[in-house]
């Protein structure tokens, strides 16, 4: 007879990722997988990086809640006040981040965050919020330097890498495990826009919103041996309040990093910060289960590089030369044949290795409907602070 457990099948032409289909008796809910069955989950979410439950739009945020905290045991349960901290804490709504217009918390589990596009009455399926509510996707428009024109937007149906990135406050926190992203409204993937590399002209034709990873334990394999070498000998300090640090300054087409040209908000014109919170965090974590190492680098809110010479001498290397660096470092990651995209489903729910892969978001949807309407999309997505930074085991 077949046993009644979790079945992980490897995604196929990805370049990694798998689907899991769940035992019966949970009834749908992984929030209620057995000790067992959610080893076999957790090592598949750690090995294949990105691991699609199908079915989920009816997931409540409190199991959401639950499955995506027992990534992460160490984590104290919430209290008022403690423990159980959504990855961004606080920041996420502050008045200058660049987060602050990328969504909204559900009232009774506020480590769910509501993100999308479009407006949602308050009795609508996934709005729990409490009242009415109105998303912006975050689009590529308002974040890089040199924008996609209107033209090649609608007409060309071009679309950008919004934002490389690791989900993680960078300041203070420690960055989460495991994000989950739950598809409750999403429209039929259908559209198709396009990411055009505009340094090599190579193309990556994606559904519309379709949410993009990169493995950077793949990453850290495909650097030469010069570069491995440079990134386990490097720690990356990150600007204090990074999110609000880089709010004036816009990102290099591809969304991996920001141009340099002076305009980051000056140290002493931030909130309050405490140089014992200022993260410093390897460039290589490795993998807990696979024990691979993954290049992990967020390259839009580095601040300096400081590299272990073979000495034992540090060498720094300041804002812009640290860019410059990284961008050389990451650019070859990116690659349309690296990129899983995934296309979204209504019920899908992703869960993610977030401290071994990069993703972005990408996609259009101002005017992209049938009619040039916009298009609605609503998604929960949940990711807690780690109580440890990750490391670079050798
Ligand atoms: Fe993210």
């Amino acid at each position: 007879m077949h046993k009644d457990s979790v079945v992980v099948t490897p995604l196929a032409d990805t370049p990694f990722g798998c689907s899991i289909q769940l035992p019966t008796y949970c009834n749908n809910d992984p929030a209620y997988l057995n000790d067992e069955d959610f080893k076999i989950l957790k090592d598949a979410v750690f090995t294949h990086l990105v691991a699609i439950v199908p079915d989920q739009a009816e997931l409540a945020p409190k199991s959401q809640y639950i499955l995506t905290k027992r990534f992460d045991p160490a984590i104290p349960e919430a209290k008022e006040g403690a423990g159980a901290n959504y990855g961004h804490g606080k920041e996420f709504r502050h008045d200058q981040s660049v987060l602050k217009k990328d969504g909204c918390s559900v009232k009774d589990q506020p480590q769910v965050q509501i993100l999308g596009q479009g407006k949602f009455a308050a009795d609508e399926p996934g709005n729990e919020n409490g009242e009415d509510i109105s998303l912006t996707h975050p689009s590529h428009t308002t974040f890089h330097h040199d924008p996609l024109t209107e033209e090649q937007i609608k007409e060309g149906k071009q679309t950008r890498f919004y934002r490389w990135h690791i989900d993680s406050a960078l300041y203070d926190l420690s960055p989460p495990m495991v994000t989950t992203l739950l598809g409750i409204k999403v429209p039929p993937a259908t559209q198709y826009q396009t990411i055009k590399y505009e340094d090599d002209g190579s193309e990556l034709k994606l559904t519309q919103g379709a949410t993009c990873f990169v493995s950077g334990a793949q990453a850290f394999q495909n650097l030469s041996e010069e570069d491995k070498d440079f990134v386990l000998n490097t720690t990356v300090e990150y600007a204090p309040h990074p999110y609000i640090f880089i709010s004036p300054a816009r990102a290099t087409p591809d969304g991996l990093t920001m141009v340099s040209e002076g305009k980051e908000r000056s140290l002493d014109d931030l909130p309050e910060w405490e140089e014992s919170k200022v993260k410093k965090l390897p460039m290589v974590w490795t993998n807990p289960v696979t024990k691979q190492h993954h290049f992990q680098t967020h390259g839009c809110c580095l601040f300096k590089l400081h590299t272990k010479n073979k000495d034992g001498k540090i060498t720094t290397l300041g804002l812009k030369e640290a860019r410059e660096k990284v961008h050389k470092l990451m650019r070859p990651a990116i690659a349309p044949k690296n990129v899983l995209a995934h296309s979204w489903k209504q019920g899908d729910l992703v869960l993610f290795f977030n401290r071994g892969v990069w993703h972005s978001v990408t996609g259009e949807f101002k005017g992209q409907g049938k009619e040039g309407q916009d298009e609605r999309r609503l998604m929960h997505q949940c990711n807690i602070a780690s109580t440890l930074d990750p490391v670079t085991v050798a």
